[in-house]
């Protein structure tokens, strides 16, 4: 495995490869461990929209591990001004171990690990992001102490998050309900895929409008911004489709009593959520942020060390 570009690409036993190992690092690095894997290795971060997570988590994790990360925004790069991602790939292969990337279009993505010789990480794209359900799903394990055949509630825009949700749930044997406005669904090959997978880990893929009908009985409840970046013009239309899409106490209380709330952040309080969910004793958003590091620091680990 040399890339982590989607879940959909990696096995149940890599995932779950990943987040023994992250549960590992972050083990020792709470004890005051070392652990040096990367040594003299550099990760080039490509930034086309706006982080704070992925950046800072990257680049602490990679100096946890011993390497080097580079910040490489777009606008200060040539592939901003038009450089070709033949290029871009090829000349930063021959100074970088890895990169990790931030941008709009998936393709991107898929064409760096294309033409470059390094390992590409997808630190999100308007389809995917792969890294945030990584630190969902070692969260997810850390507070109920396994995966399998829980039951995850997404109620919102379908977007990155819910679609790699799709992925990463059922390959671990995890059963998803997706509540969406018509029109604001999935994608539609994420679906399929997601279908395809949990036929074989003996999981369930529930999809609807009803954000009742989705959270009923959920083990996790999880939403993410109606407005995702790159669509900030669409957002005074956005807040009136998605106004029954809150998940406030009344749709949270529908959800298993001891039911945490995860949301990958950054959250828009009244909107996507209620103040009183997301800063409620049962939410977990915080060890999510946290967890990003020692996901990240696991996908490295695994991709980059000799
Ligand atoms: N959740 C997440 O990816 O956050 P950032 O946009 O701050 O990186
Ligand atoms: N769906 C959000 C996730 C942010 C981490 C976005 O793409 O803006």
């Amino acid at each position: 495995m040399k890339h982590l570009i989607s879940l959909y690409d990696c096995t149940t036993e890599e995932i779950h490869n990943f987040l023994k190992l992250a549960i590992k690092l972050k083990k020792e690095n709470k004890e005051g461990k070392t652990h040096h894997i990367l040594k003299g290795k550099t990760l080039g971060m490509i930034f086309t929209k706006s982080s704070t997570r992925t950046r800072v988590s990257f680049e602490v994790g990679m100096y946890q591990l011993g390497g080097q990360a580079l910040f490489l925004s777009s606008n200060d790069i040539q592939l901003g001004r038009g450089e070709t991602i033949y290029d871009t790939a090829n000349v930063l292969s021959r100074y970088l171990d890895g990169i990790m990337i931030r941008t709009y279009a998936h393709q991107d993505v898929l064409d760096l690990a294309k033409y470059g010789q390094i390992s590409i990480i997808n630190g999100l794209t308007d389809y995917l992001h792969p890294c945030q359900i990584l630190a969902d799903l070692q969260t997810i394990y850390e507070h109920k102490g396994k995966l399998e055949g829980l039951t995850l509630s997404y109620v919102g825009d379908g977007n990155n998050i819910s679609n790699s949700l799709l992925h990463g749930c059922t390959k671990v044997g995890m059963n998803i309900s997706i509540a969406s406005p018509k029109g604001y669904e999935c994608d539609a090959e994420c679906i399929d895929h997601a279908k395809e997978t949990a036929a074989k880990t003996g999981c369930k893929v529930l999809l609807t409008e009803d954000p009742a009908e989705a959270v009923s009985g959920a083990d996790i409840v999880v939403t993410d911004t109606w407005v995702s970046m790159g669509q900030e013009s669409e957002k005074q239309e956005r807040i009136k489709i998605f106004g029954n899409y809150t998940v406030d106490d009344k749709l949270f209380g529908m959800a298993k009593e001891d039911a945490i709330f995860m949301h990958c952040l950054p959250a828009y309080r009244g909107y996507e959520v209620a103040d009183s969910v997301i800063d409620g004793p049962r939410s977990v958003i915080f060890d999510e942020a946290e967890n990003r590091l020692h996901a990240q620091k696991a996908v490295m680990a695994t991709l980059m060390a000799d």
